[in-house]
């Protein structure tokens, strides 16, 4: 697996160090002490070390490369047979979860993405199954379906992504980060076409001619937003809801949220990673036979996911009044949280705006500490644009650039409930005891 010094990849080697059926995780890390950068992330998230000696940790072996893309993974000749020779599942969890980047810039993970399906063609057991963890962004830019007709559409004004194929490059949201995780699904999709083949990927879009698969057997999961996990609420302070929450205190303000941003279909991260786990289990037990890239006679095929929850809550009606109410607790509770949090004012984005911009000014160098959502103003104004009309409505009306718009879009996960236990009692992260455990932990770490 890659991806284990990160929120999601903590969690899901946390799962599969638990189960007995699993015999060895190899963890791919960045850095020189691998097995160190492991066992602090696995810390970091309240999560459990394996004892020195126990059979978690003989299960546990972390190597290093500090690039996915180079030749052999980065890893030493040897150290890429011994792991080709034991591989049966590939779990690629790591991506730089950063939205101001160009596409250009996520050249080595591409590369990454193509090596482990090498990698899992040629591993010895026979083919290993691949599990790509990608993002429900590749889909934000996809067409209103009530204006084009060209998808699914579940009336009033919903467009439903469906758990299948997207249909063009151009319905990623246009970061680099959606783009280079919609280039991965293509090139996972390929890889899962059989090793000889007439019918292409390439072939259905006039590309160049036909070229073989490597008949693999491939899920792509489009994650929505991870957020805390549900027993210790340790939710990455550096995110952009947490930052927004830490900066309430200097603000003595909240933006009130509306149409995709005022719905919080968030999912605990421990929630995800068990999702993960069940839908790589699937792999083996399904046909592929329900997709646009289907291959049930050689096994292989890809399976696509929307791992989004089946139930939201309201970031204005429910989060809100948690968040309220779980600082008013904390104003008898540790120091840290009374001094950075406290009463807030509900106000518009456009006024959040403003105050942020205005405040940073006023604090200087001090700002990057005290207000940390500064950072991301840009990343806010332009997400929450349909919070910055006021409401979906006025926002329908005033015709602007849709490219953020997102209020109408609703990613069906049907498939992914089916096969999913975990996602389908996916848990709501909405109680005040568990933000007030958020609350904790962002301060804390302030
Ligand atoms: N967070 C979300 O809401 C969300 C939503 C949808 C999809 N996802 C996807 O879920 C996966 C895990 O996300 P997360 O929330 O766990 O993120 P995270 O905590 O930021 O972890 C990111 C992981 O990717 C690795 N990574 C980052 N940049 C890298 C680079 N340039 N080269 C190699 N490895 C790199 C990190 O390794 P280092 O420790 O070495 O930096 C870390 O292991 C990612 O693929 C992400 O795109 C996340």
């Amino acid at each position: 697996m890659t991806g284990a010094t990160g929120a999601l990849g903590a969690h899901i080697l946390n799962q599969l160090l638990d189960n007995p059926d699993v015999s060895t995780v190899y963890c791919l890390v960045r850095g020189v002490d691998a097995l160190g950068r492991v066992s602090e992330s696995l810390k970091a998230r309240g999560l459990n070390l394996p004892a020195t000696d126990s059979q978690q940790a003989r299960k546990l072996k972390a190597l290093t490369t500090d690039n996915v893309g180079a030749p052999h993974l980065g890893l030493s000749v040897e150290e890429y047979d011994k792991v080709a020779n034991s591989t049966t599942l590939i779990i690629h969890a790591a991506w730089p979860v950063n939205f101001n980047i160009s596409l250009s810039s996520f050249r080595p993970q591409i590369a990454g993405v193509r090596n482990l399906l090498d990698l899992a063609s040629t591993a010895a057991p026979g083919k290993a199954r691949v599990v790509f963890i990608s993002s429900i962004s590749t889909a934000f830019n996809l067409p209103n379906t009530n204006n084009s007709g060209n998808s699914s559409s579940g009336g009033g004004g919903v467009t439903m992504v469906p758990e299948s194929r997207i249909p063009s490059l151009e319905h990623a949201a246009k970061t680099g980060y959606a783009r280079s995780k919609l280039v991965a699904e293509r090139i996972c999709e390929a890889a899962a076409l059989p090793s000889t083949t007439t019918t292409t990927i390439a072939s259905s879009t006039n590309g160049p001619g036909p070229d073989p698969g490597l008949g693999l057997s491939v899920a792509i999961l489009r994650v929505g937003q991870i957020a805390a996990d549900s027993v210790n609420g340790i939710w990455n302070p550096q995110e952009h809801i947490p930052l927004l929450v830490r900066s309430a205190g200097e603000l003595s303000a909240l933006p009130r949220l509306y149409g995709y941003e005022g719905r919080c279909e968030w999912m605990p991260v421990d929630t995800v990673a068990a999702t993960v786990l069940q839908l790589a289990s699937r792999l083996h037990q399904r046909g592929h036979n329900n997709n646009s890239s289907s291959n049930s006679s050689s096994g292989g095929g890809t399976s696509f996911y929307n791992v989004v929850p089946p139930r939201s809550f309201s970031w204005n009606q429910t989060f809100l009044p948690a968040l309220r109410a779980a600082a008013a607790e904390e104003l008898g509770g540790p120091t840290t949280t009374r001094s950075w949090m406290g009463e807030f004012e509900e106000v518009g984005i456009e006024e959040w705006l403003l105050r942020l911009r205005a405040r940073a000014e006023i604090l200087g160098d001090e700002a990057e500490v005290r207000l940390p959502a500064f950072k991301l103003a840009e990343y806010y104004e332009q997400t929450y644009s349909a919070s910055i009309a006021g409401s979906l409505s006025e926002k329908k009306e005033k015709k602007g650039s849709d490219d953020n718009d997102r209020s109408g879009l609703r990613f069906e996960n049907a498939k992914a409930c089916a096969d999913s236990l975990a996602l389908k009692t996916c848990p709501e992260l909405s109680n005040v005891d568990i933000v007030r455990k958020m609350l904790r932990h962002w301060f804390a770490s302030s």
